[in-house]
């Protein structure tokens, strides 16, 4: 009888071991720890055998059940793990998105210029500002020597907001205010460019936007005179556009400097490209600033930076370089 037991329990044992998935193990456990099962029949029978053999049979027989029992209990235990992992690997999400191209932006021609025009001036000394869009009468037009009924101001097509008394809150139209506020902020020596956005009333054609970008710069030291404007100008076309380029002063009027000129560059081919303009500055605005024009004096120039990116990469047309057609942004 001690045989029977043994042989049941080690069929059990194969039985559960060889099981491959939770249910097979549910109807293995059923089938050899049941009441049908091999060692329930054995404990049937434990009452036909004598006292002592049903003694130790009996405890043999409840040995057999605990082992299968437990090798049940670490199958069970086993294949649940499994059937997690398998879980686990079947419903894996692949969160990865793959685009059929991939395209990298780059910063606006005019922005590219503009951030070469600040390494050139910083190169050569210059300290960098940027002062209001929104700007005030006063300092877009009177403390630059523009008086209220000055002609000059008729010339720069101004666009003036509603708010405040009429007239005298608008856009400003070049970056010549940020001198008086620099002025006003920092003491001399100043070695300052002012570059921003500036806005006038225009028709948008191939060579004018009503918003467009100048750099403007300051110079305010003792005994500044119209050589360190020349000398000023050329260091910095030969640093921005080259050593093969020349510079020139045209005489010109601006209310705001005296003597007053337009500058000019001259491509190594010879041609002459206007540029922007430039003078020594009106002691009257040096006045505005809070400065004495007896202890000092300087220079100042502006020029648009929208022209050097369409100089230097050849567009035709001002109005792409502000349209956003796909097809011109990515040929840069
Ligand atoms: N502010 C002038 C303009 O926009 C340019 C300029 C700047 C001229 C500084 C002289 C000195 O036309």
């Amino acid at each position: 009888m001690n045989d029977d037991v043994r042989h049941a329990r080690d069929a059990a044992l194969t039985a559960v071991a060889a099981t491959a998935t939770l249910d097979q193990l549910r109807a293995v456990e059923i089938d050899v720890l049941g009441k049908r099962g091999a060692l329930a029949g054995l404990k049937a029978k434990l009452g036909s055998l004598p006292v002592d053999d049903r003694k130790v049979i009996g405890q043999a027989i409840n040995e057999a059940l605990g082992a299968v029992q437990d090798a049940s209990d670490a199958r069970r235990a086993s294949l649940g793990d499994e059937a997690m992992q398998s879980r686990i690997a079947g419903e894996r999400l692949d969160l990865t998105e793959v685009t059929a191209r991939r395209r990298r932006g780059h910063p606006h021609l005019s922005t590219q210029a503009w951030e070469r025009l600040e390494d050139v001036f910083i190169g050569l000394g210059f300290q960098v500002a940027e002062g209001p869009e929104v700007e005030t009468d006063f300092y877009n037009f009177e403390a630059l020597n523009m008086p209220p009924s000055h002609p000059a101001r008729s010339g720069f097509d101004t666009l003036f907001t509603d708010y405040d008394d009429e007239g005298t809150v608008l856009l400003r139209t070049h970056t010549s205010p940020v001198q008086i506020r620099v002025m006003q902020t920092l003491a001399p020596p100043i070695y300052m460019v002012m570059p921003g956005k500036v806005f006038r009333r225009d028709t948008p054609d191939a060579t004018h936007m009503p918003v467009f970008h100048q750099i403007e710069g300051l110079v305010v030291d003792r005994n500044i005179t119209m050589a360190h404007l020349a000398g000023t100008i050329d260091a910095f076309t030969k640093a921005f556009f080259g050593t093969g380029f020349n510079s020139r002063l045209r005489p010109n009027y601006f209310p705001f400097t005296e003597p007053s000129a337009e500058f000019d560059i001259q491509r190594p081919n010879g041609g002459w490209i206007e540029l922007g303009g430039c003078g020594m500055v009106h002691p009257n605005v040096l006045r505005a600033g809070g400065l004495d024009p007896e202890e000092w004096s300087g220079f100042a120039f502006g020029f648009g930076i929208d022209r050097m990116a369409r100089e230097r990469h050849g567009v035709d047309d001002l109005r792409d370089m502000f349209s956003n057609d796909m097809r011109f942004i990515e040929q840069f």
